[in-house]
């Protein structure tokens, strides 16, 4: 008989896959989740599979310049920026001072300060500045902040990604919501933002429906064309 394909499955199962091909301790990310816990920050980090998918990803292009928006507490962070060769740099971008105080201790614990640029402010307000500093050129850009401006981040990122990079978008599903024209207004950003991939030919863009720890949510991935 089949299980029952809820919640409780695929939190059974998210447990099951942590506890097989994530069951070797991984004392940065078991530290950096800790002091997350302990600040009472909200634990809406990637799950520990999500977390490796990115890593995977980041290997698969050769990241040596990474973009994340929305920090938290730095576990995505650490994750994606373990994969960059000595003289990479990720640039993560955090709008909460605490939630940035903390992901820097972390950081730091992981043994990755010289790899991470850890920016303070609305991403919005920090975009023009990195430009500005000439950034540019990104391998890979995690889209994780306010999901109103996904679609902002999105574009901006496809004019500093490279030819053949990759650009994900998480949380784009939200529990279905994305396809509720009753739902709220990050919801209906999902939405423009699906339209937006529809007519932007710079990207090969799919949607991902995902189940997990997390609940029911999702991604877009989109590959920069060459
Ligand atoms: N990527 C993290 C989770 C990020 S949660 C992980 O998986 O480990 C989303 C984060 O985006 C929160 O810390 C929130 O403070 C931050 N955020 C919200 N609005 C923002 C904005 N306008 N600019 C930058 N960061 C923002
Ligand atoms: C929220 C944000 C996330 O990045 C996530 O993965 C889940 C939830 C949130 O803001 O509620
Ligand atoms: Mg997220």
């Amino acid at each position: 008989m089949q299980r029952p394909t809820d919640q409780d499955t695929y939190t059974a199962v998210d447990a099951f896959v942590e506890g097989t091909l994530f069951a070797e301790p991984d004392e940065a990310l078991a530290a950096a989740l800790a002091a997350t816990t302990a600040a009472g920050m909200p634990e809406i980090q990637v799950t520990a599979a999500q977390a490796n998918l990115l890593a995977i990803l980041c290997r698969t292009v050769n990241a040596s310049r990474i973009l994340e928006f929305g920090t938290l507490g730095g576990y995505s962070t650490i994750a994606m920026a373990r994969t960059l060769p000595p003289d990479g740099l990720l640039t993560t971008l955090e709008f909460d001072p605490d939630h940035a105080e903390v992901a820097w201790e972390n950081i730091e614990r992981a043994g990755l300060a010289d790899m991470v640029d850890l920016r303070i402010g609305a991403a919005l307000e920090t975009l023009p500045l990195l430009a500005s500093e000439g950034a540019g050129n990104f391998d890979f850009v995690f889209i994780d902040a306010d999901k109103l401006n996904t679609p902002a981040y999105f574009a901006w990122s496809l004019d500093h990604t490279r030819p053949g990079g990759l650009i994900f978008a998480d949380n784009v599903i939200r529990g279905g919501s994305i396809v509720d024209l009753e739902g709220d207004e990050a919801s209906a950003a999902q939405r423009m933002f699906h339209e937006y991939l529809a007519e932007e030919d710079r990207v090969s863009a799919t949607t991902i429906q995902t189940v997990g720890g997390k609940g029911y949510d999702g991604f877009v991935l989109a590959f920069v064309k060459k």
